[in-house]
This record gives C-alpha cells, structure tokens and sequence, in this order.
C-alpha cells in the first residue's frame, strides 16, 4: 500500500450480519469501501466478545482489499502471529492493553504487517508521541470501545488536532473509530483524520440481500467529509 491521505471509509463488520460475513464483505467493497474494518473482542480488555483469528481467516477470501484488524483484546502479543497469518493488512493494539506496547508494535512489524495504535478516548496524545516511529496508523477512539451505535465524544477533536500537528510529514494515518456519521465526519476531517471506520452509519438500511443503501451511505459520508 502506498501512502496518501485521501479520505478512505472502513465499514466496520461489527455492524455486519455475523452469520454472514463473507457476503457483507463482498457487498461493502462492491458498495464503496475502501478499507474493512474488523473488531476483535475479548470480554476483558473490553466488556463484549467478538470472534478471533479462525474467523478473520474465514473472512479474508471475501475481501479484495485492505483488511484493518482492530485488536481490542488484552494480552496481545500471543495472538500477533496468528493475526498475521488470517491475512490482516494492519494489526492495531490498543496502548492501554499492556505495560509494552513499544514491544507489541514491533512484534505486529516484525511480521511484515502494517502497525496501528488505539488509544481510548481517555488517553493523552503524548502518550504516542515517542510510538511514532513504530506505527503506520493511529486510531483514535471517539467512543468508549466495546460496542457500536455509541455517541460520538467530542472532546476527542482537539486530540486528533495535536495529533495532526504531532505527525507533520510522517507517513502516518490518522483512523478515526466510533460514532462516525454525515455529521461527524466532517468534524474529523477538519481535525486532520483520514480513515473513517463506520459501523452503524454504513449498515443503516441495507442487508446482503439489500446492498444498495450500504452505496448510499458510504457515498453520503464520504461527501460530507471532503
Ligand atoms: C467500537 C468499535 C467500532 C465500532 C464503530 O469498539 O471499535 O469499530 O464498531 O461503530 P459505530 O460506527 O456504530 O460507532
Ligand atoms: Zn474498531
């Protein structure tokens, strides 16, 4: 993958038929998006459970592009390499989930994968101030993670703009995660984000057997982004 940052929309398949993964992944890419996001859940880092590497494997052959896996779980390091080999382009860890997380970003790099870092809504930017050389992404949550459907904090747009300023010319995106609607977008954007994950925003509407609205609302996001 080569850098820019040109607004890209990462549905997240948290908001996705979960008996039908495969199909959703084909309809969001056929509907508009750039990048698919996947929420990785343990029931303890966060207070819900999703599924794991098996079913990220499972759901690779059904994505044509970027797979974006979000790891919400604690301890990470164990589970990097099995990530890695269900086929994730980016792994991100989040920086609360452990005492090292220097170490598990070179870990995740030490794949071959890209390295995205998480912080929660409740983390300062300079806590990611001396990471910048181990990432390619940065994701800042602008909800409490764990669930979908929760309202975006608005507190957390003047973290994304010294974030912005903090990366300056480094290849670095800024991913922006929860409560991502028309409205908000163009808040992030303005802020200096450039990957919007959405979950219910895009789902809203459609179904694998009615694909056209996820078109409608990834095109309705992306054009009040730009
Ligand atoms: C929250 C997840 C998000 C979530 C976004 O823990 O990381 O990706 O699915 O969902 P919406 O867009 O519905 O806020
Ligand atoms: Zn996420």
């Amino acid at each position: 993958m080569s850098f820019d940052r040109q607004i890209k929309i990462a549905p997240s398949i948290l908001a996705a038929d979960f008996a039908n993964f495969g199909a959703e992944c084909r309809a969001i890419e056929a509907q508009g998006a750039d990048w698919v996001h996947v929420d990785v859940m343990d029931g303890h880092f966060v207070p819900n459970i999703t599924f794991g590497p098996a079913t990220c494997a499972a759901i690779r052959p059904h994505i044509k592009g970027f797979m974006d896996v979000h790891l919400m779980i604690s301890p990470v390091d164990a589970y990097i390499e099995a990530f890695a080999e269900a086929g994730a382009d980016l792994i991100s860890a989040h920086l609360e989930a452990g005492p090292h997380i220097h170490r598990t970003l070179q870990a995740i790099r030490g794949t071959g994968k890209k390295a995205g870092l998480a912080i929660n809504p409740g983390t300062g930017v300079d806590a990611v101030k001396h990471l910048l050389d181990m990432v390619d992404l940065v994701c800042v949550m602008t909800v409490n993670p764990g669930f979908g459907g929760q309202k975006f904090i608005h507190s957390q747009l003047e973290k994304i703009r010294a974030l912005r300023a903090m990366i300056g010319d480094r290849p670095i995106h800024i991913e922006i995660d929860g409560g991502v609607t028309v409205e908000t977008a163009p808040l992030v954007v303005a802020a200096g984000a450039d990957v919007l994950v959405a979950g219910s925003a895009v789902f809203k509407g459609g179904s694998v057997d009615n694909p056209g609205p996820y078109g409608v609302n990834i095109a309705a996001i992306r054009a009040a982004a730009i």
